[in-house]
């Protein structure tokens, strides 16, 4: 058969996926007022655009005004999953909430399940040691959702990549650990995305 469509001209599901360009989405894991989230997730979506590897995207979850599971049938329900479907990967910027994710990640994460199932994804987490711990809660949650998520894990220091806290100046050294953690998501986003 394969040898038949190259004889035609045709290409295969597997060469088309091996070519085209792949939708990975940038996600803030925070909604509170006065959030850092936007900046890291800014700062990542700017590397990433400079690869042109693939089409990278932020994927706010404040906007989607999620309902708690369970609670209400709200609309941003359905496009929240709707969103999801539209991408190969994830970057999940992750902020640590007492050693753990933030509430609106978990709902997040809880809301959506096929959208979520054999798709890659990374973590670029800030916190005071550098939300590692947030990181590796949310690894777990990501097996159980069938995520492939990279080994590769930029940590941000609230005490040496933001001033004060609050305004974000990250120390160049990050720059190769996001380039390879990008680099592993896109790797893997394309293989997984064979078997979907
Ligand atoms: C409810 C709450 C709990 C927090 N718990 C931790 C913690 O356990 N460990 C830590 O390193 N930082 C903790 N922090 C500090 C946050 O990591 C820091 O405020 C960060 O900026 C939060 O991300 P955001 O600005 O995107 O919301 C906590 C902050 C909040 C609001």
């Amino acid at each position: 058969m394969s040898f038949l469509n190259k004889l035609f001209g045709k290409t295969t599901k597997e060469e088309e996926i091996m070519t085209e360009k792949l939708n990975i989405g940038i996600i803030l894991g925070s909604t509170r007022q006065g959030r850092l989230s936007p900046q890291v997730g800014e700062w990542v979506k700017g590397i990433a655009d400079q690869r042109g590897d693939a089409n990278y995207e932020i994927v706010d979850i404040a906007d989607f005004k999620l309902p708690f599971l369970g609670e209400a049938d709200a609309p941003g329900i359905a496009a929240w999953n709707e969103k999801l479907a539209e991408l190969d990967g994830f970057v999940f910027i992750v902020q640590e909430y007492n050693h753990s994710i933030t509430g609106a990640l978990k709902n997040a994460l809880d809301l959506a399940r096929e959208a979520w199932n054999n798709k890659a994804a990374g973590i670029v987490s800030y916190g005071s040691t550098g939300g590692a711990r947030a990181a590796e809660h949310l690894r777990g949650i990501l097996g159980e959702l069938m995520i492939a998520d990279v080994r590769t894990h930029p940590t941000l220091s609230l005490f040496t990549d933001f001033e004060n806290g609050t305004v974000f100046k990250p120390q160049d050294l990050h720059l190769d650990n996001i380039n390879l953690m990008l680099d592993q998501v896109n790797t893997w986003s394309r293989a997984l995305k064979t078997i979907r």
